[in-house]
């Protein structure tokens, strides 16, 4: 029933820090993702080809793209529009030689005037991104908007050009580009050039499209003992991370905002910490929450079949609490792996839970759990 030696040592191989690279991984650093490493082992040790794998809390779809690169079908849930949106961009093959064409399109508009009737940025945007820049997006919005009525097509490079605002938006931009040359153009260019190189790995046609659903996973559409496998990785309690908004730091003018340009360029409501991250609600909540979503979890499970849970915690009062509600639910817990979480960016994103000052523990945990 519990896993061998041999089992211990490879998924807590898998969890171990690695900056993730290759296919369509790197489109956009959904905050607090997995290392692609770690679904992508996990699936191929514990499933087969065709079986269904289940990520009840999806974000930027890791789980997803990994299902698909080596056939399985897959279902994932968020209640976050730009997780599925960015989810569908990673895991949507379009012809590069289409995005190129859009692209240079996009490249020669740009030196023409264009009359802009929309605006995505509010005014503390602008005081922290500059005039330039604040006109440079705009501008470049109205160009994707306006040479494409292929939404697919327009989605991809809405996505480039969401990650080239967070990429401005940075503390360090000022210092790295030259205060002239300021502009988000190039970063725009750069990152759509390599999103297209990165789109050639992604299958053309799959039999396994992954499919993500916007939505709670309280309650999902699919049958009692239905999936083959789990992976996922719900909220932490207490911690609110920024799934919707973008950091925008000024260093010149002393100034940090989190901007909404992103539910703007998504044309959706930005939704609360207190939905997204469960926190401002009384523990009570978080813990209903969680107890809601891994009752379902344990519905659409198969007999015999494996369901792996990351969190991480601020008190070990709070672990007892998750594990106790998995074995409430009768999912037997055949190992805890602590998963020492790496402080460089670069290697983890998991490491925006971890700075020195955010009470969490110093490890997460991989529970690796069975339906028996
Ligand atoms: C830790 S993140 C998951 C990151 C993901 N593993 C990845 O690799 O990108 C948790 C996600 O849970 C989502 N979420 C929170 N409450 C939810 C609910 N009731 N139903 C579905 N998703 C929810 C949040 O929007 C967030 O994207």
């Amino acid at each position: 029933m519990n896993l061998n030696s041999d089992e211990i040592v490879y998924i807590t191989d898998l969890a171990k820090p690695e900056r993730d690279k290759g296919y369509t991984r790197t489109f956009y650093s959904y905050p607090a993702k997995f290392q692609a490493k770690l679904p992508r082992g996990l699936i191929k040790r514990y499933s087969s080809e065709g079986e269904l794998i289940f990520d009840p809390f999806v974000g930027g779809g890791t789980t997803g793209l990994e299902a698909l690169l080596i056939n399985r079908r897959f279902l994932g849930y968020d209640i976050n529009p730009f997780a599925i949106f960015v989810s569908n961009v990673k895991t949507t093959y379009i012809d590069p030689l289409i995005l190129n064409e859009n692209l240079k399109r996009f490249n020669l508009a740009f030196k023409e005037e264009l009359k802009l009737n929309h605006d995505i940025l509010d005014i503390d945007d602008k005081i922290c991104l500059g005039e330039k820049i604040s006109s440079e997006i705009n501008k470049l919005y109205g160009i994707i908007h306006q040479s494409s009525d292929n939404s697919v097509i327009r989605h991809f490079f809405e996505l480039a050009l969401i990650h080239s605002i967070k990429i401005v938006g940075r503390r360090d931009f000022e210092l790295r580009s030259r205060i002239e040359s300021q502009s988000i153009k190039p970063t725009f260019l750069r990152k759509s050039t390599k999103m297209i190189n990165e789109m050639i790995f992604l299958p053309k046609e799959s039999l396994y499209q992954p499919k993500f659903i916007l939505g709670s996973n309280h309650k999902v559409e699919l049958k009692d003992n239905s999936v083959d496998m789990i992976i996922t990785s719900p909220p932490y309690k207490d911690k609110d991370i920024e799934y919707q908004q973008i950091q925008i730091q000024r260093r010149s003018i002393n100034r940090s905002k989190r901007s909404h340009a992103i539910s703007t360029i998504l044309g959706v409501n930005p939704l609360s910490k207190k939905d997204l991250c469960w926190t401002g609600r009384s523990g009570e909540e978080y813990w209903n929450n969680s107890w809601k979503s891994l009752k379902e979890c344990y519905r659409v499970l198969k007999k015999n079949k494996f369901a792996f849970f990351w969190i991480g915690f601020k008190t070990l009062e709070d672990k007892t609490r998750f594990k106790s509600q998995i074995k409430t639910i009768k999912l037997h817990i055949c190992e805890t792996i602590p998963v020492t979480l790496s402080h460089d960016r670069a290697a983890s994103g998991r490491s925006t839970h971890h700075g020195k000052k955010t009470g969490m523990m110093s490890k997460d945990y991989l529970y690796i759990t069975k339906k028996t």
